[in-house]
């Protein structure tokens, strides 16, 4: 501690007792101790560790080995000899750690679904269709500050105002910006007939405790609201502590080229090393923290505002540290080399960032960054067909005078509520209703019948279809089409045509659409539930009927201790294997979409079963997806697998006989439910979903015929019904997120 004066010297210790702060090294000897994170102090947290140990294997290169506890004293004791200027705040001296929430596992992803908006300039924004579970975060920075962050370290213990001449125009352009970016935004969601969830009246508006981040707020809310007819008035902002910038403790204030030399001068290095190591993301300010800190911070706090704010377009008033950490966070490359291109602010760097929150991911696109070469290519092939799709609407509003309605490919429960209401609200309208029995097969047979309120009594209950399907593969010939066309047209004379199917069905009314200008509206209908962006009619119902043969071999399965596998359709995709086996808490399920079903065979099925078997009472339930592949058969499901589990089990102790005691031999058994699920009774769920789907589709036929034609209406939820293009109907992911719950493991 030699020529270190007291109040440096105590300053000194005090902060690398409680490792406020840090160098490489520290870090590095923590790491290898094993013991808590620097910045964290807390015991057994892991908040730092894996992104540290990351960034130390990446880094061994630029070890600055010249960092010495006699350096950082003789720093400690310039910083000691400060004095606080005018409206800067030293901190004092730290007496105790200051706790973190830990980091939860963070993994930029972009949201399914998203809808690519072109600003221009080579710009997009990714947007989700709507709102619901999903917090949209537009986060700007505050500009121009009196005190400039490009000359003085800044950070949040200053409370630094908007330059009057640079700093509000540039606030005022960043606010002109948003509205513009806003309105655009409206127009394309309008194009794509989704509902503008984008009203400025009802955002939320967070700033930091910094007062240029409400004058930032002040200036965007006036471009905002000018806009708005009713004079309406924008929320008040709140003040959140994510949104506060980088704290740089005793150095804050300092000019950063005098903080420079001084520390080179301290540590008896050049200046151009010194920066180096200030810059360095782990580099912890005495008294404040490092950037690494900040980034944790912000990541954190944004992931909980966008918890709290669910359903919600939140407004976020903030600081380039913000900014730099998200598009860090956001960039796909690793902390590392991300942050050599976004660590350092630059002032051609954009001013908003947009976030989504989803399912406890945050996700999103800076303005910044654009699209590649293959996104773009998908979205100018999007733009195209969407523009042809409206080119073929040729129905007005109010024009249509009759309805063609056909139900096609695999049945399903739900399709009578859906066809009553079509002839209901068809005939309310003033439309006269006819219905094809057998789908694309009768359309070519000509099975067409006008329907009266005779014909339709009691099929809003009716299991089934009540006016037939069928699969119908020739009808892909061009030439089947055609002569297709010949019963259908006179009826397409201000007439539509509404096909009640899923993908397959839904591909047959597309080519309708496009090749010959039918005009055509689907309505998902598939006990797979496989299709994106919509509940199909007809799930619900087989999942209640299958639950019911799942809940009676639970039962004896705990009585006999029986292992049973349950086999349940779905064309090759698992989601009505998963609800299945998920609402009767089913001990496993074997998927198509498993990378390896022969390692979860092996390792989960039997493993559980090690674990589980001859426990009292205890079930053994195993749903399995049809067709799903494996090497004991090759139809894959339930087939070889029976047989392969059952001589796996009989070589086990506890299958082998003892003398004078006699064993319980439960059996393995298959059961396939196959079509018993797609002749369901209607839940009242499917009614409801059938009811509303076909209602919407009448009503919009009628008065908003662009809102739907050329669509398949989606049902998202209750009240929640969108059209979505058929050229963009597509197959649904896998929720592997309830599959690792199923399995007792959280996914991030
Ligand atoms: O698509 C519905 C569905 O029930 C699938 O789950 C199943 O794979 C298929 O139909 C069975 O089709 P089929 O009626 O030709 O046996």
């Amino acid at each position: 501690m030699r020529g270190v004066g007291d109040r440096g010297q105590k300053m000194l210790l005090s902060l690398i007792r409680q490792r406020s702060i840090q160098c490489i090294h520290l870090a590095e000897d923590v790491l290898q101790s094993g013991i808590s994170h620097p910045p964290c102090g807390q015991a057994g947290c892991l908040i730092h560790r894996d992104e540290l140990t990351r960034y130390r294997l990446e880094s061994t290169v630029d070890r600055l080995e010249f960092v010495t506890v006699e350096g950082l004293l003789a720093y400690g004791e310039m910083l000691a000899r400060r004095t606080a200027g005018e409206g800067i705040t030293l901190p004092p001296i730290p007496t105790s750690s200051v706790d973190r929430v830990p980091r939860a596992q963070l993994t930029p992803q972009l949201v399914e679904d998203r809808i690519v908006l072109d600003l221009g300039e080579d710009r997009f924004w990714l947007l989700p269709r709507d709102l619901t579970g999903r917090t949209l975060l537009f986060t700007m920075r505050h500009g121009i500050s009196r005190m400039e962050s490009s000359t003085y370290r800044v950070g949040r213990r200053i409370a630094n105002v908007l330059d009057p001449e640079r700093g509000v125009p540039k606030a005022d352009a960043v606010g002109a910006a948003l509205a513009r970016m806003l309105g655009v935004v409206g127009q394309q969601l309008d194009f794509l007939h989704i509902h503008n969830y984008l009203d400025p009246r009802t955002f939320v508006h967070l700033v930091s405790q910094s007062p240029n981040t409400r004058q930032l707020y002040e200036r965007v809310i006036v471009a905002l609201m000018q806009a708005q007819a009713d004079h309406a008035e924008a929320l008040p902002p709140a003040c959140d502590p994510a949104l506060d910038s980088q704290d740089f403790g005793w150095v804050t204030g300092l000019e950063k080229k005098v903080e420079a030399e001084e520390a080179a001068k301290a540590f008896g290095v050049d200046v151009p090393t010194a920066k180096r190591l200030i810059k360095h993301p782990l580099y912890s300010y005495p008294g404040g923290h490092s950037f690494f800190d900040v980034y944790v911070d912000i990541v954190d706090g944004f992931r909980r505002l966008g918890q709290f704010h669910q359903g919600k377009a939140v407004c976020v008033y903030s600081h380039s540290s913000t900014l730099r950490a998200l598009m860090i966070y956001l960039d796909p490359r690793p902390f590392r080399e991300a942050f050599t291109e976004f660590g350092e602010y630059k002032e051609g760097q954009d001013n908003v960032v947009l976030l989504a929150y989803e399912q406890g991911l945050l996700s999103g696109y800076s303005t910044a960054v654009g699209l590649s070469a293959r996104e773009r290519a998908v979205r100018e092939t999007w733009v195209k067909v969407e523009r042809e799709r409206r080119d073929r609407i040729t129905l007005q509003p109010r024009q249509i005078k009759r309805i063609v309605a056909l139900v096609s490919g695999g049945d399903f429960a739900g399709a009578g509520a859906a066809l009553k209401e079509l002839r209901v609200t068809g005939n309310r309208f003033g439309l006269e209703v006819h219905f094809v029995r057998h789908g694309f097969l009768g359309l070519a047979n000509n099975w067409i019948k006008a329907v009266t309120e005779q014909d339709t009594r009691g099929m809003g209950s009716h299991a089934s279809s009540p006016i037939g399907s069928s699969r119908f593969e020739d009808f892909k010939d061009e030439q089947v089409q055609q002569a297709t066309m010949r019963h259908l047209r006179p009826y397409m004379e201000d007439g539509a045509l509404v096909v009640i199917g899923g993908d397959g069905s839904l591909r047959g009314a597309r080519a309708l659409y496009e090749a010959f200008g039918v005009q055509a509206v689907g309505i998902p209908g598939s006990i797979d539930n496989n299709i994106a962006g919509t509940t199909s009619l007809g799930f619900h119902s087989a999942v209640s009927l299958a639950n019911q043969s799942i809940e009676s071999l639970k039962a004896t399965s705990s009585a006999m201790g029986s292992v049973f596998f349950v086999e349940i359709m779905g064309a090759g995709s698992g989601h009505l294997a998963l609800a299945c086996a998920y609402q009767a808490r089913a001990e496993g399920l074997l998927v198509n979409e498993h990378p390896d079903p022969d390692a979860y065979i092996d390792d989960f099925i039997l493993g559980t079963l090690k674990r589980t078997f001859g426990v009292p009472n205890k079930s053994h339930l195993f749903v399995v997806a049809e067709q799903t592949p494996h090497r004991h058969h090759p139809d894959g499901g339930v087939q070889g697998l029976v047989e392969y589990v059952a001589s796996t089990l009989a070589t086990w102790p506890q299958f082998q006989a003892r003398p004078g005691e006699y064993r319980l031999a439960p059996t393995t058994k298959a059961t396939i439910l196959g079509h018993t699920l797609r002749g369901a009774p209607p839940t009242p769920e499917d009614k409801t979903i059938g009811q509303d789907l076909a209602y919407e589709a009448i009503r919009r036929l009628v008065k908003e015929p662009e809102r739907v034609v050329g669509c398949m209406l989606a049902y998202r939820g209750p009240g929640t019904i969108e059209a979505i293009p058929l050229h963009a109907v597509a197959p649904k992911q896998f929720d592997w997120e309830i599959f690792a719950r199923m399995h007792g493991s959280e996914l991030p």
